[in-house]
């Protein structure tokens, strides 16, 4: 397994391309199911979900094309994918387990065919993570689901029926599996209490360019006027909010000043009034974002994770990595999944210093972090890790760099390409 080494202590200097948003292409890729014609997004981020998620769409039937070499970064790639025949209403337990956005095929197969046989994803290293909420709204809709040998069997042989879908909480893939499923039932659907994440907004703009009739994506109630039929569209997909926070966190723990291209100030202002607060600078600019910090350390400042606007589980870890070396301290209370510390035992190895009571840490900052061997569990914990090694005295080596190439496009190129001493070291060297 490929392994990444840092040697610490070199501040960040230099421009680093945002890529396409992961979270963002997943369910737009799910869409293509929802017409026999040819759906093509742009900007794509070439990832290792993206290929998972190719392999369970390509099993269905839909024919995929990827164009832009592997190098393109920076442009991103464009993948057509058309759905012209449903092969298999059946997304297989082996393909779900790999990845949990898988579960968004359920809406689309449900609307275009009236079935669909959805593994139950099952729990994940971040939390259980249930799918009740997709499930409850798509009865609503109409459709007639069982629970049976740890799949979801959905039935809706006259076609799914609008209807006012209440979500006891935000949720981000149950809003977007609703709102894919509703675009073709008939009549009118509301998703209130929606979730708010910019994804939502880029996803309803995929399905209206589809010939959807989707209102209010992006606030709280959604409206869905279910129309018989979606054509084929081209569409961008929206810059990654998660990257971007993360190369701001990557300034904020390393020092220097980075321009961040095609960032979105609106995506991370929560993120950005958090950094601010603790001393780092955060400019828009023609071309996107520009971070600094000046010399000294960060101060603490406390956070707590929220649905968007508020500050996202998905960079929580990142926050925390900057929050080592911070002077004083930094409450970090994490209230979207109830396991999303496990970073924290890999950043003490490297000297931090964190107590974890309940859903909060305690982070006392410390002078400096030491280099070590480390590995973790998930993306964004992988990633605070190498945050963390960007400052350490001496030598990181990140293990498990599977996870990394989730969710990170030519990680360790775009770090190096800002000054750090990064290289990933090939199985076997
Ligand atoms: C999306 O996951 C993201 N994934 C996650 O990104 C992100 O952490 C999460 O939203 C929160 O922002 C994709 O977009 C592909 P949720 P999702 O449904 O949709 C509970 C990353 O690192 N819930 O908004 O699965 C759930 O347990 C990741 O890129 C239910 O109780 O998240 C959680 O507490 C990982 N029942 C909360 O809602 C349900 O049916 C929010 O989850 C669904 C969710």
């Amino acid at each position: 397994m490929d392994r990444i080494r840092i040697r610490g202590g070199k501040p960040l200097e230099g421009k680093i391309p945002i890529g396409g948003a992961k979270n963002a292409a997943l369910p737009l890729m799910t869409a293509a199911l929802l017409t026999d014609e040819t759906l093509t997004l742009e900007n794509l981020p070439f990832l290792a979900d993206i290929t998972t998620l190719s392999h369970l769409l390509v099993q269905h039937g839909v024919t995929i094309t990827m164009t832009g070499a592997a190098t393109a970064g920076e442009t991103g790639h464009t993948l057509a994918l058309s759905a012209q025949h449903i092969v298999s209403m059946t997304a297989p337990y082996d393909l779900v387990r790999r990845m949990r956005a898988s579960v968004l095929v359920l809406g689309p197969l449900l609307a275009r065919c009236g079935e669909a046989n959805v593994s139950l994803p099952g729990g994940c290293a971040i939390g259980t993570r249930p799918v009740d909420l997709h499930i409850a709204g798509l009865e609503r809709l109409g459709a007639v689901i069982e629970l049976t040998n740890g799949y979801i069997e959905a039935r809706a042989p006259k076609g799914l029926v609008g209807a006012e879908i209440i979500f006891a909480k935000p949720s981000v893939g149950a809003t977007e599996n609703l709102m894919m499923a509703a675009a073709l039932a008939r009549g009118e659907t509301h998703l209130v209490n929606a979730a708010r994440e910019p994804e939502i907004g880029d996803l309803a703009r995929c399905l209206n360019a589809m010939g959807a009739d989707i209102d209010g994506a992006g606030t709280e109630r959604i409206t869905i006027r279910g129309v018989p039929r979606l054509h084929g569209a081209r569409h961008r997909v929206i810059p990654d909010r998660i990257e971007t926070g993360t190369y701001v966190m990557a300034a904020a723990i390393a020092g220097g000043a980075v321009d961040l291209i095609g960032a979105k100030h609106s995506d991370i202002a929560a993120v950005a009034r958090v950094l601010e607060k603790a001393g780092l600078v955060v400019s828009e600019t023609a071309e996107g974002l520009h971070v600094a910090r000046a010399n000294g350390r960060l101060t603490g400042v406390d956070v707590m994770t929220e649905p968007f606007p508020g500050f996202p589980t998905d960079l929580q870890a990142q926050m925390m990595a900057a929050m080592t070396t911070a002077n004083g301290a930094a409450m970090i209370t994490e209230t979207i999944f109830e396991n999303r510390f496990m970073h924290v035992p890999e950043l003490c190895r490297m000297g931090a210093d964190i107590n974890v009571h309940g859903a909060s840490a305690m982070v006392r900052g410390v002078p400096q972090l030491t280099g070590a061997q480390v590995m973790a569990t998930d993306l964004r914990a992988s990633v605070s890790l190498v945050l963390a090694g960007l400052a350490a005295k001496g030598e990181t080596i990140i293990n498990r760099v599977y996870h990394l190439d989730r969710g990170y496009e030519r990680l360790e190129e775009k770090l190096a390409g800002c000054g750090a001493d990064i290289e990933r070291l090939v199985d076997g060297s």
